[in-house]
């Protein structure tokens, strides 16, 4: 056998240590190389002395395949680190100047190139598609103006009012510093006992413990902007927004049951389906709609339209639809496109502006500040995913990774030397929305957020039996693994300001009937009485 191996290998000159031949591909024109382009003449071998000599530093290719290597992850995202993604199209289904310049809604003709990334938020890039968890819904427009990022969630509000608690909201449901679990949503005793100590959770906590958080497919979420946006016309008129996507397909969920078996039998699901649909042919859509409404209307309502811990209900101001965004065509690199994008709240276009969501402030800052570790360059706008499909110029410079390669002697603006440079330009240019602001400079959450309860009663009442049930499943569930007794209590009295039928029920099926703390609201709890249920639509 080895004279045999001898012979092979004197014919395609390949050995191995004790003169094994190893097989060399034949696929292919292409000649393997190095990253400067030298042609590698044997990729299997390291070199050595002898053929069973010490190895030697001397061997280059190897140095440099190995230190590629090593280099190969980056970190994950610290927040929605599990993600999947497809490229696709947003068509308006007819012109909406009346409500903004963004150039995308101007007709219907335009089709804008999009890029929508759908994650989990709590778990690492390894973890399971059905966690209980918020999915993250976010969505880069290609524009013709530059490019717009609808950064959004697949419920309508959040955890908390001001971004200055957002490192401890995620600091308490990732894994405890010292023993690294649990790594699931919810069930922390950290996690409890934050959101229970923060009682303007509970309208997220809600929707959290419901069939919303473990749903059947992305193909089959609703999407939400969640804070207050506004929308400015080319008159400069501006009314407030808030964001919605619905699928075609309908909003389904799983049941806690199936999530679970799912996520040992088959921890890659929602990915899988996701994939394999797109590869078929079976596009996902959504429709993009918005709920306008102006200052004065906002001055109307009873809870503020800046506490991204409230919805506007459906019944309040309906929903008025855009357009239709279709999914497409899949990734043709996982880390090219959907590791290395980088949405951020702050890509905004003319016609779409900020309002004063103390949360969304805290967004504006935050993404551009942890991509800059996390992609390692000042110039990740230039990775192809990132970079605008329209014409972009400026005289930033220079920096990590810097891939253009810009000529002339000027950077700097203005400058009277190069007729040729970028300008800017007062018309065309993004020009924020004169909103008239005064009043003292101090900390304090302003009054008009204090009503914690109101409206995750209203989601309580709204629900079917079957997913009260499930709700009442879910708190005892998680509750149920917190080792905790006085966070439990604690929940419980919160639950009882929510509806005293939940947290009874709740109380019972983790044996602590009676046992429930009493919280003071802030403010009375309102029996808000919805016309017609807000969520008819998630699977019993
Ligand atoms: C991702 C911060 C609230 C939706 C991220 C990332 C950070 C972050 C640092 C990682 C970005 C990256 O590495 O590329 C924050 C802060 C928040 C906040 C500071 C509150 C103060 C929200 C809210 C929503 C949201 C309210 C939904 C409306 C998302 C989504 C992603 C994300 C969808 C993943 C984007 C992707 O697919 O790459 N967030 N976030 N976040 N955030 Fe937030």
């Amino acid at each position: 056998a080895k004279k045999k191996a001898q012979k092979a290998a004197a014919e395609t000159g390949h050995w191995g240590e004790g003169g094994e031949l190893h097989q060399r591909s034949k696929k292919g024109d292409q000649p393997l190389t190095t990253n400067q382009g030298l042609v590698v003449a044997d990729d299997q071998n390291t070199l050595s002395v002898g053929p069973r000599g010490p190895q030697l530093l001397e061997d280059f290719i190897m140095r440099e395949k190995i230190t590629h290597f090593d280099h190969e992850r980056i970190p994950e995202r610290v927040v929605h680190a599990r993600g999947y993604a497809a490229h696709g199209y947003f068509q308006a289904y007819k012109s909406h100047a009346k409500l903004t310049k963004a150039a995308f809604l101007q007709d219907a003709e335009t089709k804008t190139p999009v890029f929508c990334r759908f994650s989990t938020v709590a778990g690492s890039a390894g973890s399971p598609d059905t966690a209980r968890d918020v999915r993250g819904f976010a969505v880069k427009f290609y524009t013709s103006e530059g490019n717009y990022d609808l950064v959004g969630n697949n419920m309508p509000v959040f955890f908390i009012q001001d971004a200055i608690k957002f490192p401890d909201l995620i600091h308490s449901v990732k894994p405890a510093p010292d023993r690294d679990f649990p790594q699931a949503q919810s069930a922390h005793d950290t996690f409890w006992d934050f959101v229970s100590l923060n009682p303007e959770s509970m309208h997220m906590l809600m929707w959290v413990m419901s069939d919303r958080a473990i749903p059947r497919s992305f193909r089959m979420m609703e999407g939400f902007g969640v804070h207050t946006f506004r929308m400015i016309n080319k008159k400069g008129e501006s009314q407030f927004v808030k964001f919605h996507w619905r699928p075609t397909l309908g909003t389904f969920s799983v049941i806690w049951d199936e999530a679970m078996k799912i996520s040992g039998a088959d921890p890659d699901f929602h990915r899988r389906d996701f994939w394999n649909a797109i590869e078929s042919g079976n596009y996902p859509e959504w429709e993009l709609s918005v709920q306008v409404f102006s200052e004065d209307q906002a001055n109307e309502f009873d809870f503020d339209v800046l506490d991204p811990t409230k919805l506007i209900p459906e019944e309040l101001v309906p929903l008025t639809p855009l357009g239709k965004m279709v999914l497409d065509r899949n990734v043709d690199n996982f880390f090219a496109e959907t590791e290395q994008v980088a949405f951020c709240p702050s890509h905004v276009v003319p016609g779409i502006d900020f309002s004063n969501d103390p949360l969304l402030q805290g967004r504006l800052f935050s993404y551009l500040d942890t991509q800059l570790s996390r992609l390692g360059s000042p110039n990740f706008h230039q990775i192809p995913v990132n970079k605008p499909k329209c014409p972009f110029a400026n005289f930033q410079r220079d920096g990590h990774m810097q891939m253009e390669v810009p000529t002339g002697r000027v950077a700097n603006e203005p400058n009277s030397l190069d007729d040729g440079s970028p300008r800017e330009n007062a018309m065309a240019g993004f020009n924020s929305y004169h909103a008239a602001e005064a009043g003292e400079k101090r900390r304090l959450r302003p009054e008009s957020f204090a009503d914690h309860y109101s409206q995750a009663r209203l989601f309580w009442i709204s629900m079917s039996d079957p997913e009260q049930r499930h709700i009442v499943g879910g708190f005892a569930f998680e509750l149920g693994k917190c080792n905790e007794a006085k966070i439990r209590t604690r929940m419980l009295g919160h639950l009882a300001n929510v509806d005293q039928s939940l947290s009874d029920r709740v109380a019972e099926k983790l044996g602590m009937s009676g046992q429930a703390d009493t919280i003071q609201p802030r403010v009375p709890v309102r029996d808000v009485q919805p016309s017609k249920p807000l969520s008819q639509d998630s699977v019993a």
